[in-house]
């Protein structure tokens, strides 16, 4: 969540008006007096080098780039203490300031500060330069070995300037305690910066705590602040207790409470910093997952953070939105951030959505010389310290995913994440039976669950599966697409199998850009059960048919409605339908061919099975008729969905998930255009190159003219940095003109 401005402390973000010189060619591009007029100006989060959505090369964006920042400090900073704060840099950042070097940070994954006080002129002219190594480094996780993923660079994600007091709070871990008890408690500890100082105020601080639902405060806490009492870190403690009774943090009703930290000098506050936490118990136990003492099975998918065309470079929304997608559309209940901590937005929107998240190290099979294992080490601390309030977090990965055991390393790792935090569990993903079990959740890729050996290990939970062993899109045949679904449902069904298996995550959410080791012949894995753009493949439909009909019927076809795509030709033949509903009528044409119940005998434990027809036949070269399928609960007709028999394309779309964007230079949404039958049922071979013409405040994201891929596709719009009106047309080749309107709504502007 931003932080808030309030006591002594100010956060001016500075994302606008970068330069951007590109490849470092010269060695004195940091240095205040190098002439940067002819570098580009842009807006973060930023991308080293704009791709296509495939068929690059990795050595495309992996260079050294130079970023320059000039700024004028806003007044009144002079006395006070200001640093730099980097969301994320990828992957490694040297920062100078006023032509003096402040340091590397090594790691794209996780922020970093620097102090500016002692070059910073309060009142005048500054230079913040930053040298960008997006190359692949041995020497900083994840790599040294091969990784299944791309990294991209730049500075992908947000940067401010932040001016504290001497003394200030540096973090703050709000742990609530005993959640489902009346003993309920928040311990909080602060972690102050500067109570050693010279210039540190001479009387007793104060130290007060809140707890805080919207205006109303619930409760609060204060201590007094003496330098020895606090640990060599600045960690002072304080507990909100008596409570009363508070809303839990769950699935269906994630309630968010805010904790507010304020550090006062007499009655003055000079430091105050806000944060969001929830209140909710989740184990894994030897029985299962429990959340808030209920059994919850878990299903969900991993989620890599890339998007085409920028890499990790894309702003709040559409960060979000990925969570959006795998909660609502997906009706996911967790997601793994393969491989790394991803993005804050992202987290926050798992908090406010109730996705439960499992968090983990960068990695991928590789550990490293001792050096790299300190950094590993580094980004566990990081990674927890940054995140340690997200309620939607519950398990923590310390472990290189599919690495060999290193008992040395990961008894570090997994007690660094106990130490710093004893409210979570730790897993960490392996991909073998016999591995060392140090951490408390036996998290494990298990790629062949049909010999699942999970009673053997207690809180066995399934960290992957499909993926690679089925690689699947739009345009694949009709038995290709419909095995992926199967694939899916069939693994969840046998996590379904004993309550004791808590549960499992599909590999993947999103098809992902990847090296030319891996993935298809253009270098992606097509392994998500949406495309790379986040546009459904039938296989989720078989996620989003497992929530509770309340919540929504689904009702997805897994099968294109043609005679001659299966081998043999036909039609589909034998047809997969993912439905919550509990009796499906099929007609082709108005001939009632099948009344169908899920199929339970195949996939007895799920809580929605697939549906499967065989009577989905016709005779090929014969007239081939329209598709009706008819959705009944409780025998009550509750869903209808038409497949077109002719073949045809009929319908363009242009859709954008936001009708409103901040003219901030960087907030983005995404255009999703798709070609369709008749009845708006996908056309998984439609081609067509869709001509975009943009006028107003924004500018494309994505390839123009688009080429469909499986018949969608995508580009994202960015709005200026001023307000009006984006009017985007899409023009397909055949079938007309979509126009697409975003309001842009003016952007507060930068105070430097
Ligand atoms: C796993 C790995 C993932 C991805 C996946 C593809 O082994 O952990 O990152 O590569 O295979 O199925």
């Amino acid at each position: 969540m931003e932080e808030r401005q309030a006591g002594g402390r100010e956060v001016f973000p500075i994302n606008r008006n970068w330069l951007y010189g590109g490849e470092l060619l010269v060695e004195d591009a940091t240095a205040p007096e190098f002439d940067d007029s002819a570098f580009a100006r842009v807006t973060l989060p930023h991308t080293n080098r704009l791709l296509p959505w495939h068929g690059f090369d990795d050595k495309d964006y992996q260079f050294v780039s130079i970023y320059r920042r000039h700024f004028t400090p806003p007044p009144g900073l002079r006395g006070r203490r200001v640093f730099v704060d980097f969301a994320g840099v990828m992957t490694a950042a040297t920062v100078w300031l006023n032509g003096a070097r402040l340091g590397e940070h090594r790691g794209g994954y996780t922020p970093f500060s620097f102090e500016l006080t002692d070059h910073l002129d309060p009142d005048g002219e500054n230079l913040l330069a930053v040298e960008v190594d997006s190359t692949e480094r041995d020497d900083i996780p994840p790599f040294g070995g091969r990784i299944d993923y791309l990294t991209f660079g730049g500075i992908y994600r947000e940067v401010a300037l932040r001016a504290v007091a001497p003394v200030f709070i540096a973090n703050v871990f709000a742990k609530p305690v005993d959640a489902l008890a009346d003993s309920r408690r928040v311990e909080v500890r602060a972690f102050l910066d500067g109570l050693r100082r010279a210039d540190a105020p001479q009387g007793p601080l104060t130290l007060e705590a809140e707890l805080r639902d919207g205006g109303r405060v619930l409760a609060t806490a204060r201590r007094t602040v003496a330098a020895e009492d606090a640990g060599a870190d600045g960690a002072l403690d304080l507990t909100l207790a008596d409570l009363g009774d508070v809303a839990l943090w769950d699935l269906d009703s994630p309630r968010l409470y805010e904790v507010v930290v304020r550090l006062l000098d007499g009655e003055a506050a000079i430091d105050e910093y806000a944060t969001r936490i929830g209140f909710r118990e989740a184990r894994f136990t030897p029985e299962g997952f429990f959340l808030n003492g209920r059994r919850v099975k878990l299903r969900g998918l991993n989620r890599h953070q890339t998007f085409p065309f920028v890499g990790g470079a894309m702003p709040a929304r559409p960060q979000r939105r990925d969570a959006l997608i795998l909660k609502e559309e997906l009706a996911c209940n967790m997601v793994r951030t393969s491989h790394y901590p991803q993005s804050p937005h992202f987290l926050d929107a798992c908090d406010e959505l109730g996705l439960l998240v499992f968090e983990e190290i960068p990695g991928w099979q590789h550990i490293g010389d001792a050096g790299w294992q300190d950094l590993a080490l580094r980004d566990v601390e990081a990674m927890i310290r940054r995140d340690w309030n997200h309620p939607a977090i519950v398990l923590w990965g310390v472990r290189i995913n599919e690495s060999r055991d290193d008992r040395d390393f990961y008894a570090r790792t997994n007690a660094l994440a106990r130490v710093l935090d004893d409210s979570r569990q730790t897993g960490g993903v392996r991909n073998f039976f016999d591995s060392e079990l140090l951490e408390d959740v036996f998290t494990i890729n298990d790629f062949n669950p049909a010999e699942l050996r999970a009673p053997n290990h207690p809180r066995y939970f399934n960290t992957e599966f499909v993926g690679h062993m089925f690689p699947t899109k739009h345009g694949d045949n009709v038995e290709r697409v419909q095995e992926h679904v199967l694939r899916h449902a069939t693994v969840h069904d046998q996590l379904g199998l004993d309550d004791r298996y808590a549960g499992g995550l599909g590999w993947c959410a999103f098809d992902y850009n990847t090296h030319a080791d891996f993935g298809s012949g253009d270098r992606v894995c097509y392994h998500g059960v949406c495309d790379i753009f986040r546009i459904a493949k039938p296989a989720a439909g078989f996620y989003a048919s497992q929530r509770d009909p309340a919540a929504g019927i689904v009702l997805e076809p897994a099968f294109g409605w043609a005679l001659g795509d299966r081998s043999g030709g036909g039609g589909p033949g034998v047809g997969v339908i993912c439905s919550n509903c509990d009796r499906l009528k099929l007609y082709i044409g108005d001939e009632l061919v099948d009344e169908i119940a899920p199929d339970r005998e195949r996939f007895g434990h799920l809580p929605y099975p697939p549906f499967v027809s065989d009577k989905l036949v016709g005779l090929w070269g014969q007239p081939w008729r329209d598709l009706r399928i008819e959705g009944y609960l409780d025998g009550e007709l509750v869903a209808e969905r038409r497949l077109a028999a002719d073949g045809v394309d009929r319908g363009f779309y242009a859709t954008p998930d936001d009708a409103e964007l901040i003219g901030d230079g960087s907030d983005a949404t995404r255009v999703v255009l798709r070609v369709t039958d008749a009845f708006d049922n996908p056309r998984p071979f439609a081609t067509g190159a869709i001509a975009l013409a943009l006028e107003g405040p924004g500018e494309i994201v994505g390839d123009n003219p688009f080429a469909l891929v499986g018949g969608v596709g995508a580009v994202w719009v960015r709005a200026r940095e001023r307000p009006g009106l984006i009017r985007l047309r899409a023009t397909h080749p055949v079938l007309g003109t979509q126009t697409v309107e975003i309001a842009v709504r003016p952007a507060p502007p930068e105070a430097c």
